[in-house]
């Protein structure tokens, strides 16, 4: 198996006292552990779920072990815009600061579906979502400079199961065409990239520094959709991690990284990858940054014209 790319341990010790952190998602699997983490090295984190009860639970289990953890769990139901501007809101009337936002939550090769607002789920949760969170915390992430924005998005953004990683403006929400989860999926993901692509742009000089990032291959709760998460976790564990699936605090690697390494900043809009599975054998080494071997990646048209569409679809 490939050795995954760790954060150098310098970086994982870092005095983060005073520093605020939004992680989404952060009540499991990859966002967990950099809930985790953050709080370890003395960050105050917004743990944002849909679930509070298991956002509390996952707080409880971190404060278990490290008593002096800064967590605050909030509900963020991301297939919900309502839900986002209440969180935001919330948010902003209790902090002052926001160093980083990572855009961390997830779901992968759902079964069709429709968010609140009528968005195919994948679309909806993983990418739109996300960029109206964005968008409303950009002031604050301003002023706070620096500051970071990481997306996860996942080198399934190239190809997620044979099928290319493409932005179909026409049928976005697959109206007119076939549902696949798997086009949904990496669909979503390239969004992801995209979109932190865009962002670069947006906010050069204004002191944000935004990135992709791939985690690798971790055993977490995403499978779900896909197979029952105690197949992967039991029987197929031992074959899978030969196969080169992580555990989740190597998965959180590359998040931590781009959070915290100094030289990142030098880099927005660009693409870290973990280790992964690409069309082509040289992005699987990863790369912290990699240049994405999807030619889509790289469409500076197609990141502008998702920016606009992404805009009037949460009528920003
Ligand atoms: N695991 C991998 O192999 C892999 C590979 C590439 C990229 N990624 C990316 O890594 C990110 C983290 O995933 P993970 O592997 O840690 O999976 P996970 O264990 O399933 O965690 C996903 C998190 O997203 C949350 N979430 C899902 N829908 C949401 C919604 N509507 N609103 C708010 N939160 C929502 C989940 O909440 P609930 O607990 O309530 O469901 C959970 O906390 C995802 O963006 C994923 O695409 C993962």
């Amino acid at each position: 198996m490939k050795k995954p790319l760790l954060c150098p341990q310098e970086l994982l010790t870092l005095n983060l006292t005073g520093k605020t952190y939004i992680v989404t998602g952060g009540n499991s699997g990859i966002g967990l552990v950099t809930v985790e983490q953050l709080a370890q090295q003395g960050a105050t984190v917004v743990l944002a779920c849909r679930r509070p009860s298991e956002g509390e639970k996952a707080s409880l289990k971190i404060r278990a072990k490290n008593p002096k953890a800064q967590i605050q769990v909030a509900q963020l139901d991301l297939a919900d815009l309502q839900s986002v501007r209440r969180f935001v809101e919330h948010f902003l009337s209790t902090h002052s600061l926001l160093h980083g936002l990572v855009n961390n939550a997830g779901v992968m090769n759902t079964p069709f579906g429709r968010t609140r607002d009528g968005f195919e789920t994948q679309f909806g949760t993983n990418h739109l979502g996300h960029y109206l969170l964005t968008e409303l915390l950009i002031p604050i992430l301003e002023k706070s400079a620096p500051a970071r924005i990481v997306n996860l998005s996942s080198c399934f953004h190239d190809r997620a199961m044979g099928r290319e990683g493409r932005i179909d403006f026409e049928d976005l929400h697959f109206e007119k065409r076939k549902y696949d989860g798997w086009t949904a999926y990496a669909q979503s993901k390239l969004a992801n990239l995209l979109h932190a692509k865009h962002l670069a742009k947006q906010l050069a000089h204004r002191g944000i520094t935004a990135v992709s990032v791939h985690p690798g291959w971790v055993r977490t709760q995403l499978i779900r959709s896909s197979m029952p998460v105690w197949i992967q976790n039991i029987l197929l564990r031992p074959l899978f991690r030969l196969g080169g699936m992580l555990e989740p605090w190597e998965g959180a690697q590359t998040t931590l990284y781009t959070l915290l390494a100094p030289e990142v900043a030098s880099h927005s809009g660009a693409y870290f990858s973990q280790i992964g599975i690409y069309r082509s054998r040289e992005a699987a080494q990863g790369g912290w940054p990699l240049q994405s071997p999807n030619p889509n990646a790289h469409d500076e048209a197609c990141a502008e014209r998702l920016n606009e569409v992404s805009r009037q679809l949460v009528q920003r």
